[in-house]
């Protein structure tokens, strides 16, 4: 009988039962339905909670890093931070941010560059006045290309691993209920893929998991992330209003797969949000079938269906009334996905909507929404 306990210090390293595209057509979004294989982990887990995803770096990405540091994938290095010999090929792939580039590794780049122009470039991105210029300079380099850049420098293969950050793991909200699916995980990721400095570039992360992985082999480290607070209310009475455009949807999944399980009384109305109706509206056939059997609410808003933007908060306005009555009456309100502008705007029209609706000042709505913050009724989980 297997006794090992897995968890963030000790990984269980899951394999990928199942993974497709969840947009159709030809849609340009990435988005994909990924299911992992957790049988003999152990591991129990909550609507809500998330699964840390330790990632291995692009093959490609690895061997053209190899190259700008003029070394070869067998060297042996040391990682500074546990003592233990890899291949540089292993290092780089498993263990390096090859991504992130630190001030420090920026700082001896600057120092041994010989090229005078050169130098006093990176001397001025590096100056105080200039963080801007520097965050700017870092988002769209990566190792390879900065040292590439900079092909005067000359470093051993030592001194480059023990400037590097480590690769940290990649949260994934929990797409699935574990009274529904038992011993799997389900998750709905975003590919990320951009183009950066003339290159093309992908998420280190979700192109791994979603393109680059093998299926039915275990070896891709995880562990679960414990939601704190952002879950189910444990009196299923209660009715929730899900706000969840994109990959924040996730976590809906698993509420509404749980609230139909365990034939919870409470109401649910999802508020989704996405590019195009017909080829990207994720999970479709699950949300009409709990419309169908009464289970759900949903309120939809494709952006890009007309000329101007329609958003989820677009929709919680023109529900306005219908909303408010539901806060009054004690629901609980959810909001995932994008921390930089969907929440930011989700919650301006929330407090305009209690304005409104309940007939109060902005600063009165305010105060509103920070009781329902202070009440655990009002829950984001936001990235
Ligand atoms: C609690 C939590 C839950 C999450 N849940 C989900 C989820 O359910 N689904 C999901 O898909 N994600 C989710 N995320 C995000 C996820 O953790 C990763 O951050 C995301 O998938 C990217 O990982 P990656 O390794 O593929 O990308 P990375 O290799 O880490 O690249 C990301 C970096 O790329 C850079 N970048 C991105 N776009 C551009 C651009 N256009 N130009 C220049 N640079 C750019 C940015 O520096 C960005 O930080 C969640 C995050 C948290 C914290
Ligand atoms: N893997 C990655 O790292 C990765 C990949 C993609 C996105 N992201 C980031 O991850 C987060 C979630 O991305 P996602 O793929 O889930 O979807 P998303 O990019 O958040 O888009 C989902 C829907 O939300 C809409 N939207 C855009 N701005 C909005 C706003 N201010 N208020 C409300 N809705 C808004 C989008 O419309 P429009 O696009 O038509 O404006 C789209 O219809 C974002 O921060 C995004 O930048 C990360």
């Amino acid at each position: 009988m297997n006794t090992q306990q897995f968890d963030k210090n000790h990984p269980f390293l899951a394999s990928i039962k199942e993974r497709y595209w969840l947009s159709h057509g030809n849609s340009l979004r990435q988005t994909h339905h990924v299911v992992l294989d957790l049988a003999g982990s152990g591991y129990k887990y909550d609507s809500g909670d998330s699964i840390a995803i330790i990632p291995v770096n692009v093959p490609e990405v690895v061997m053209r890093t190899i190259a700008a540091m003029k070394s070869f994938p067998d060297c042996m290095v040391i990682d500074k931070r546990t003592q233990q010999s890899f291949t540089l090929e292993e290092f780089l792939s498993r263990k390096a941010n090859l991504g992130a580039i630190s001030r420090k590794l920026m700082g001896e780049i600057t120092a041994r560059q010989p090229v005078q122009g050169k130098k006093l470039h990176l001397e001025w991105l590096l100056h105080e006045d200039n963080r801007d210029a520097f965050k700017a300079y870092l988002e769209v380099h990566h190792l390879w290309d900065l040292l590439d850049e900079n092909s005067e420098v000359n470093f051993t293969p030592q001194e480059i691993a023990d400037l590097l950050m480590p690769l940290l793991p990649r949260y994934y909200s929990i797409a699935s209920s574990q009274k529904v699916v038992g011993d799997e995980v389900h998750l709905t990721i975003s590919r990320l893929h951009y183009m950066s400095n003339g290159h093309e570039r992908f998420g280190v992360c979700t192109y791994y998991v979603c393109s680059l992985a093998p299926m039915n082999t275990p070896d891709l480290p995880v562990y679960i992330q414990p939601n704190h607070g952002f879950t189910l209310p444990s009196d299923t009475s209660i009715d929730i209003i899900m706000v969840g455009p994109g990959t924040g949807v996730a976590p809906f999944r698993s509420f509404v797969q749980e609230r139909i399980k365990t034939e919870a009384t409470g109401r649910n109305w999802l508020f989704f949000g996405e590019w195009h109706e017909e080829t990207d509206f994720f999970y479709r056939e699950l949300w009409e079938e709990a419309e169908s059997l009464g289970k759900l609410r949903i309120s939809t808003a494709f952006s890009r269906d007309q000329e101007h933007k329609i958003y989820v908060q677009n929709r919680m306005w023109e529900a306005r009334d219908d909303l408010y009555a539901w806060l009054e009456k004690g629901a609980f309100l959810y909001v995932c996905g994008d921390a930089h502008r969907m929440a930011k705007d989700v919650e301006s029209m929330l407090i305009r909507i209690i304005e409104c609706c309940g007939g109060k000042t902005e600063q009165e709505a305010k105060d509103y929404v920070k009781a329902l913050r202070v009440d655990k009724r009002y829950l984001r989980d936001v990235y």
